[in-house]
């Protein structure tokens, strides 16, 4: 195996890490979440959650994976040897696997909508076209393979030449991306209702529940407990500042996740549509609002458009490759197989997982797990309980089985810190597991 490979800067790193953080989840859910749980009342409760649980989490395993220099299994293996530990630690090369597949399936759903926004434009019932887009078998299956190919691209050129090279231009290009189309979303007429919706201030609106909601979205928005924070530090020189890095994603993070909700509610309200959230919001609401707009002004609707499809196509790859990424480090470091022959075993695998998601709209929807189809059931699965367990591990593992004076020195020296991993943390990731479990 040749020498491990780093990024080049610490800026590096972070555009990484916020590439990882910054995807699907900023934008079809933090918007419709904070619009429904009392605006400006949410957006307290959530930062607030932030630092007090996500970024503990982030620390931890932003320090397992630098101190060790391994990604998931061998971190597990270096902090607690012997412990049948690294055996539970496989659950956390698994579950980003997982989300991989159906990320991947909506990865597709993306491109196909990219395509059809540059060709043809949206016409007609746009909730119709997206039932029959997801119920299809082929299209949705080749688009899903194309996202998952390009995904398979990126991770096969490398640390420095693939995953860096591609979020250093990607990520600037997203924010412009993004901005842009807030900046027009905001001047439509009837946009103020966007973002009252959003900022408002309701706390009447606060329950217990909507902390749990925060914590969740927080959660998911930074890929927390999933192994992927983890490898990316395990990429990170030694010099780099840990702190300083995890606040640095978690703030562009939730700055995007704040322009989405301006480029997003503003033109949803304008165009006198209910918000929702979920698939439903990028692929029916949206392209019901460019139909709108291209009775007014085609070729604008058309830009528009075509710049807000390629925004989640890309925000999409810049998470899906930290995903595949976990895995392929797995088979490298562990499996000391080639970086070529990792990455086409984990696309064969994802691959199969996540043809039966898409499938799972179609032929394949009388499949019922728990209640869901297949696509549904992998989601609720992962975030309702595979991602909690992954933080609630990372927790334990560097607050209670990593040397104490080595994470005190990968912390800066910052006693507070500990307190923080060691107690707020996993309590607070038992509340949201217990409040989602009951409520
Ligand atoms: N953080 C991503 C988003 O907000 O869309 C989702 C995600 C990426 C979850 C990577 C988990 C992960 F490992």
């Amino acid at each position: 195996m040749g020498k491990r490979e780093n990024f080049t800067s610490q800026r590096a790193a972070i555009l990484a890490m916020a590439g990882s953080a910054i995807g699907l989840g900023n934008i079809w859910r933090f918007p419709y979440i904070v619009g429904q749980n009392g605006g400006a009342a949410f957006i307290l409760i959530y930062i607030i959650c932030g630092l007090l649980i996500s970024l503990p989490i982030f620390l931890c395993e932003s320090v397992l994976g630098r101190s060790t220099q391994s990604s998931t299994f061998g971190a597990v293996e270096k902090v607690a040897p012997d412990s049948p530990l690294k055996w539970m630690s496989l659950i956390t090369v698994i579950t980003p696997l997982i989300i991989l597949s159906f990320y991947s399936v909506v990865g597709g759903w993306s491109i196909d909508y990219f395509v059809q926004s540059l060709f043809n434009g949206f016409e007609g019932n746009t909730a119709d076209t997206f039932a029959t887009l997801s119920s299809a078998v082929w299209k949705p299956l080749l688009t899903f393979t194309i996202f998952l190919g390009i995904t398979a691209l990126i991770v096969i050129a490398g640390v420095k030449s693939g995953i860096e090279r591609f979020n250093n231009i990607s990520m600037p290009v997203l924010f412009i991306l993004i901005l842009v189309v807030a900046l027009y979303s905001l001047t439509l007429p009837g946009s103020e209702a966007g973002v009252e919706y959003l900022l408002k201030p309701d706390f009447s609106k606060v329950t217990p529940e909507t902390v749990a909601d925060a914590l969740g979205q927080s959660f998911f928005s930074l890929s927390l407990g999933v192994g992927t924070i983890l490898t990316y530090s395990s990429y990170m020189k030694r010099d780099s500042k840990l702190i300083a890095s995890s606040l640095g994603t978690a703030g562009f993070d939730f700055l995007f996740a704040m322009i989405a909700g301006f480029a997003i509610m503003p033109a949803v309200f304008a165009a006198g549509i209910e918000p929702g959230a979920g698939p439903g919001l990028i692929f029916e609401t949206l392209p019901s609002i460019f139909v709108q707009m291209g009775a007014i002004s085609p070729i604008l609707s058309r830009i528009v458009s075509v710049l807000f499809f390629l925004t989640i196509v890309v925000a999409a790859l810049t998470s899906s490759i930290s995903m595949f990424e976990v895995g392929v480090a797995y088979l490298v470091e562990q499996k000391h197989l080639s970086r070529r022959a990792s990455v086409a075993l984990i696309f064969a695998g994802t691959w199969m997982v996540g043809a039966l998601c898409s499938l799972s709209f179609g032929p394949l929807s009388n499949i019922r797990l728990f209640g869901d189809n297949i696509f549904g059931f992998f989601d609720s699965l992962t975030a309702n309980f595979l991602m909690m367990f992954g933080s609630l591990f990372f927790t334990y593992l560097a607050g209670w089985k990593m040397d104490r004076s080595k994470l005190l020195a990968e912390l800066g020296g910052k006693r507070v810190i500990l307190f923080f991993i060691k107690y707020i943390a996993p309590v607070g990731i038992l509340v949201i597991f217990f409040t989602n479990l009951f409520v």
